[in-house]
């Protein structure tokens, strides 16, 4: 038997004697365990005491992490080692963080640390451009707005980031485009002056058809306002590792802005990918937002298992995605500003872990992936929770909280605090039949035998708090590495490999099929597929007709 597999049948046999304890009596048995089961980092407050674990449990799920060789993918991740095997790369996005001072590392032969920041102060310094209007339009007047077209990893962090930080927004407005349905641009468009719009296609692969459609109707539109086509340089820049193919489309290669191949799509915030954020809350902003990240590294890399922040996430997500074989994971933020917090992390963890290989090609031995979807919260209480709290799913939950606003309504502020704490106390203790009997005394007995079992809460529902002490760029480059971090210890656990995206290829490939025969020709797929494109030629025939 292996380490792997011993470290994994101990866990088995340990939540099959420990099943049966709730969380109310883990609490009631131990007045410490919130003192036990919490970290604090900087400005980050981690509870995870409202989970259905005990410090057996945690030894055991660090012993698996260390039979899976966690220690040595973390240290073969800061040497630059090629740990995304299937696409031959380094893994890298730490580097983007890392302070102009740090140690250099080497990557083909090439110090990567001075190439990192050659870029990012080459890209800060067109932001600062845009933002002073020093790099005005053609026709001389000042940037007001600026377009941003990707997908992916090369829209979600960026856009995600930008209206967590809306407080420091700066005096350009910044767009963004992702969606190939024509809605998307036309609306963004509205109202915009070409002459005083700059767009940043960002494409890792500058070949994803949804950027490129986009970055071509951008371009008609450009023109079709009677601007030169000399003037593009002035309001076309790109962000790309294939920097020819985007000069190819007509972009100057000084507004060029190159990526690394060991920077993964879904963490490329952190690169000139983030372009549109430095516009949005300017050089400072985005450099805290970099030192929060790195931040979040140092801890990761320097601390024990044990006290280690995203291991304890990824632990713990392991723990009820495998052995209580829970249905997915929502994360909350009780923030208006983060709403687009779990959109980024849909793409950051079903993108990595939806595996059902190995990273050697063989079948997984055990469920990976979870399904991870929220909202923001207080709106969620009054949409999703309901079947948190009594439906007979497992679905733990991060609740992610700021302490402060910076909008002055503290009476609001306190109110959505106040909520997102009682959830997660409601969701743990629940509510007894017993209990529940009590508060419907004044009812008749028949009314309150039927009724009291409808307001029974299980309880024994789990969570995490993270709390911060106010949504700064700090604190939230601090949290969104931690679920970095969380999703490639989960990856190493379950043995995949987190920075590849192998499954999104084919349905790629069958659109390129399916385009032009939406148009002509006899397809020949099955009755399901042909039947749906009879259907819109039919439509387009009519609506031609009108
Ligand atoms: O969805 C597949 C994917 O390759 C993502 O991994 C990536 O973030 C996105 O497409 C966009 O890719 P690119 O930046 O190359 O346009």
């Amino acid at each position: 038997m292996t380490a792997y597999s011993d470290a994994w049948q101990a866990l088995e046999a340990h939540h099959a004697d420990t099943q049966h304890v709730t969380l109310r009596e883990r609490f009631a048995a131990d007045a410490e365990r919130f003192n036990n089961m919490h970290e604090i980092l900087h400005g980050l407050l981690f509870d995870y005491s409202k989970n259905r674990l005990d410090e057996n449990t945690l030894d055991l799920l660090c012993r698996l992490a260390e039979a899976a060789d966690l220690p040595q993918y973390m240290q073969a991740m800061i040497n630059g080692e090629k740990i995304n095997t299937s696409e031959h790369r380094a893994v890298l996005h730490t580097a983007l963080r890392l302070p102009a001072n740090a140690q250099p590392i080497y990557v083909d032969g090439e110090n990567i640390v001075s190439k990192v920041h050659h870029e990012l102060n080459r890209t800060l310094e067109f932001a600062r451009q845009l933002l002073d209007g020093t790099h005005a339009g053609i026709t001389g007047k000042p940037i007001t707005d600026l377009v941003h077209i990707g997908i992916g990893g090369s829209d979600l962090g960026p856009r995600m980031a930008t209206q967590a930080l809306q407080p420091y927004w700066q005096n350009i407005r910044v767009h963004f485009v992702s969606n190939s349905d024509d809605a998307d641009l036309t609306q963004t468009l509205l109202g915009l002056n070409p002459e005083t719009t700059v767009f940043s296609i960002a494409s890792k692969s500058f070949r994803t058809p949804e950027t490129l459609l986009n970055a071509y109707a951008a371009r008609t539109w450009y023109r079709d306002a009677g601007l030169p086509d000399s003037g593009i340089y002035r309001h076309f820049c790109a962000i790309s590792a294939d920097v020819a193919a985007a000069q190819n489309f007509g972009i100057s290669p000084d507004k060029v802005f190159a990526m690394s191949d060991w920077v993964g799509g879904r963490y490329s915030v952190w690169s000139p990918i983030g372009l549109p954020l430095m516009v949005a809350v300017g050089e400072k902003a985005f450099r805290k937002m970099l030192a929060g990240a790195h931040a979040m590294d140092t801890h990761f890399f320097e601390t024990p298992f044990r006290r280690n922040i995203p291991v304890l996430m990824a632990l713990i997500n392991v723990w009820y995605n495998n052995f209580q074989h829970s249905d997915g994971q929502t994360v909350v933020p009780y923030s208006h500003n983060m709403r687009l917090f779990t959109p980024w992390l849909n793409q950051l963890d079903m993108e990595s872990l939806g595996k059902q290989r190995t990273s050697d090609g063989q079948p997984v031995s055990c469920t990976t992936g979870g399904i991870v979807f929220g909202d923001e919260g207080v709106n969620c209480q009054h949409a999703y929770f309901q079947l948190l709290h009594q439906g007979t799913r497992l679905i733990p939950v991060d609740f992610i909280v700021p302490m402060t606003t910076i909008y002055g309504n503290h009476r609001q502020h306190r109110f959505t605090v106040a909520n997102a704490f009682a959830q997660a106390e409601a969701l743990m203790k629940g509510k007894t039949l017993d209990e529940v009997q009590i508060e419907l005394a004044a009812l008749p007995p028949d009314e309150r035998d039927r009724l009291a079992p409808q307001k029974e809460f299980p309880g024994n529902r789990p969570s995490n708090s993270l709390l911060i002490d106010s949504l700064t760029p700090f604190n939230l480059g601090m949290l969104m590495a931690a679920y970095e971090h969380r999703t490639f210890v989960q990856g190493v656990i379950w043995r995949i490999n987190p920075f590849d995206q192998w499954g999104v290829e084919y349905g790629k490939e069958l659109a390129k099929t399916i385009e032009p025969e939406l148009e002509r020709g006899t397809p020949a797929h099955d009755s399901s597929t042909n039947g749906l494109i009879a259907f819109y030629r039919n439509c387009n025939a009519a609506s031609k007709a009108v």
